[in-house]
């Protein structure tokens, strides 16, 4: 099993929102980076996204010209799975569907090198049933990132009821080198930051469907009156609605309470295809 500082390839499924921040983190920290997906439009846009999130760090000196050409030359855009068999990490960002993930292990466990570790990104599934898809559930692990990755301090490690502590402990300090702070869960619904923050975003739609407020007032009530960067009907179409309604489904099941049931104006919004600011509608448009 690889250790942080043997952490050399690390290979990063989906080149979505998440999977390119977590790619471009991985390559300024210095690791070879194999950026999978199977959408070539995807992977484009993802290059060209941190080419532009890289050179804007160097204009603003946070990072020297050479540091960040080099690090746009670190990652190659892969198409298939068996291309990540020399990763020392495996970080997955795909589509937050539990068959989808499983699936994912099932290959991964099959093509990756033994001593690979196979981290997901998941918001709130459990780490334990993926690892159950593999044969190497003590070196399975959760790396929850935070969007934008580049920006977000924080990284969430969920331990699942097999994780080693070597596997924990190589996680924890590989995040470190990525210049994060660390917290641990353990692995229950939602982890630490979705089982707070998403009762709270569920609580603004009722407060919307129940006509209490405006979303202008009730955003600006949370930014204004509890200094959060986003008012949370905001926040929520920047994560992605169909996300959010996800996370609470999982809590809702999880936790047997239904405190967690979502709120009708929010599963509307999905069921229209109002996911948020990807989309160009969600609460708000976006021009
Ligand atoms: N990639 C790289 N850098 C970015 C970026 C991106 N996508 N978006 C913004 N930035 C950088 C900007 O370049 C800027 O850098 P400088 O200060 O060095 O110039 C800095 O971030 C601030 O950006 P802006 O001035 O454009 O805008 P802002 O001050 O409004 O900040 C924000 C934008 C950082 C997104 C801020 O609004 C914020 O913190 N919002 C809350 C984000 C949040 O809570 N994310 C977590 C969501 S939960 C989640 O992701 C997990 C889950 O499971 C659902």
């Amino acid at each position: 099993m690889a250790t942080a500082s043997e952490i050399a390839a690390v290979g990063v499924i989906g080149a979505g929102q998440m999977g390119s921040g977590i790619a471009q983190l991985a390559a300024a920290g210095g690791c070879a980076v194999l950026l999978l997906d199977a959408d070539p439009t995807a992977l484009s846009r993802a290059v060209i996204s941190i080419s532009a999130s890289l050179r804007r760090l160097a204009a603003k000196g946070q990072l020297s010209q050479a540091a960040c050409e080099d690090s746009i030359k670190r990652i190659r855009c892969v198409s298939a799975v068996q291309d990540l068999r020399d990763a020392d990490l495996v970080i997955e960002a795909v589509v937050e569907n539990e068959a989808v993930k499983k699936k994912l292990f099932v290959e991964l466990d099959k093509v990756t090198k033994p001593s690979a570790i196979l981290a997901s990104n998941t918001s709130s599934i459990s780490i334990t049933r993926l690892a159950s898809a593999t044969k190497r559930p003590s070196q399975v692990i959760g790396m929850h990132f935070f969007n934008p990755p580049p920006v977000m301090k924080l990284i969430e490690i969920i331990r699942g009821a097999d994780t080693s502590d070597e596997v924990f402990a190589a996680v924890r300090s590989f995040s470190e080198r990525l210049g994060k702070s660390v917290i641990c869960s353990q692995d229950y619904p939602g982890f630490i930051v979705n089982r707070i923050l998403m009762p709270m975003i569920n609580e603004a739609f009722w407060a919307l469907y129940t006509g209490v407020a405006t979303k202008e007032d009730i955003d600006a009530g949370m930014k204004l009156g509890t200094n959060h960067p986003m008012g949370p009907l905001q926040l929520a179409d920047f994560i992605g609605l169909d996300v959010c309604l996800s996370v609470l489904r999982v809590l809702h099941s999880g936790l047997g309470d239904s405190k967690y049931s979502p709120c009708p104006l929010l599963v509307q919004y999905v069921d229209a295809g109002r996911l948020g600011k990807k989309r160009g509608v969600g609460v708000y448009s976006y021009g």
